[in-house]
């Protein structure tokens, strides 16, 4: 199974990916969040610039994972949100100067302000639009490029075209969203886009590598997903990994042991709690050096704790006060009451 990490706006930047790196380090691909300017603004710079992602740029694809289990080396994939061709090659040839080798594009964001204007998963209300786009992007574009999707705007109607449309194009591989814009990220996802999705990929002969991605917050429900998809190979994981940072190393043992899952041990707590400690002072030093002022790095920790709160059962008390926290003494003061 191959585990990627989702790419989440205000989260997964360079700072957290670092820190999951190093304390985590068990994705074979991380996703940045979309970048949409053609002239990449100072954020979306700062977030691909590659003596920001070191560890991500060593080693090509085909080495081994450092750990020698014959996975693919971690790789990073910078996400691009366009609906005009010509700005998507602008944006990834900057990022081809810079090294990168793969690019993904974004026609999954459900926001009002990005789908008002046609793009992300407003895009696949035009579908003989996206395909043009496609076409010119698959012709011109020297990177491979991958796509994350919804299943449509505001019913599935349009899902057996789109996949039409996709399984035209050499798609490195084709990331679903089993949820349709009108969804956002609550509703309940529509697993029968998703098996339409494989049924076609079987009758082609799987020309596109299909990868999921919803909803896989614990064991259980990778669990679940595998016995209703066995021939799922790659997973996205997206909120479960800020909630839970140890999800990935969690599933990968459970993959390891299938055949005794009962078997299944977690880490001592002790253990884990030290190193989600060292992984929050990682991040919490990371930003009070790149953010102009405590208040920033104190936001960005605060909504890193909307997730990773989960983490901690029974400390609703002390997770309270980091919310409440109006300043960085009384926010360590709190996470030191959540880790005690
Ligand atoms: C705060 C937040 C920011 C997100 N930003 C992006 C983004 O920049 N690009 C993207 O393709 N998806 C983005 N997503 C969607 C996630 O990548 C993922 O598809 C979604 O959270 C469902 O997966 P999950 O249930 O594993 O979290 C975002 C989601 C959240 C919650």
């Amino acid at each position: 199974m191959q585990f990627e990490l989702a790419p989440m706006e205000g989260i997964t930047g360079y700072i957290f990916r670092n820190a999951y790196l190093k304390y985590f380090g068990d994705m074979d691909r991380y996703f940045t969040p979309f970048i949409a300017s053609t002239g990449l603004n100072h954020k979306e710079l700062n977030d691909v610039l590659p003596e920001h992602n070191e560890g991500f740029m060593r080693g090509l694809e085909k080495d081994m994972n450092v750990k020698g289990e014959g996975q693919i080396r971690p790789r990073l994939v910078p996400q691009i949100l366009s609906n005009r061709a010509e700005d998507f090659l602008m944006i990834a040839d900057r990022l081809r100067q810079m090294g990168y080798s793969h690019v993904n594009l974004n026609l999954g964001c459900p926001s009002g302000t990005v789908v008002s204007r046609g793009r992300g998963a407003g895009f696949l209300g035009v579908p003989s639009r996206l395909d043009a786009f496609l076409e010119e992007i698959y012709e011109k574009c020297p990177l491979s490029v991958s796509v994350k999707t919804r299943l449509g705007v505001t019913d599935m109607e349009d899902w057996e075209g789109l996949l039409e449309i996709y399984e035209k194009y050499p798609m490195e591989e084709l990331i679903i969203h089993p949820r349709i814009q009108r969804d956002f990220y609550k509703h309940p996802l529509r697993l029968e886009g998703m098996e339409l999705a494989l049924h076609r990929q079987e009758k082609t002969g799987g020309r596109i590598s299909i990868c999921y991605n919803g909803e896989i917050h614990s064991l259980g429900e990778y669990q679940t997903l595998r016995q209703r998809f066995p021939r799922i190979q790659r997973v996205m994981l997206g909120r479960g990994v800020l909630k839970n940072p140890f999800l990935t190393g969690e599933l990968r043992q459970w993959e390891k042991r299938r055949q005794v899952s009962e078997d299944y041990e977690n880490p001592a707590p002790e253990a884990r709690r030290e190193v989600l400690w060292a992984f929050h002072q990682e991040m919490l030093n990371g930003y009070r050096e790149i953010m102009a002022g405590e208040q920033n790095a104190l936001y960005k920790m605060k909504e890193l704790w909307t997730y990773l709160g989960d983490s901690f059962p029974g400390k609703e008390k002390a997770l309270k006060k980091i919310r409440k926290a109006g300043d960085m003494i009384r926010y360590e003061s709190a996470v030191r009451e959540v880790f005690d």
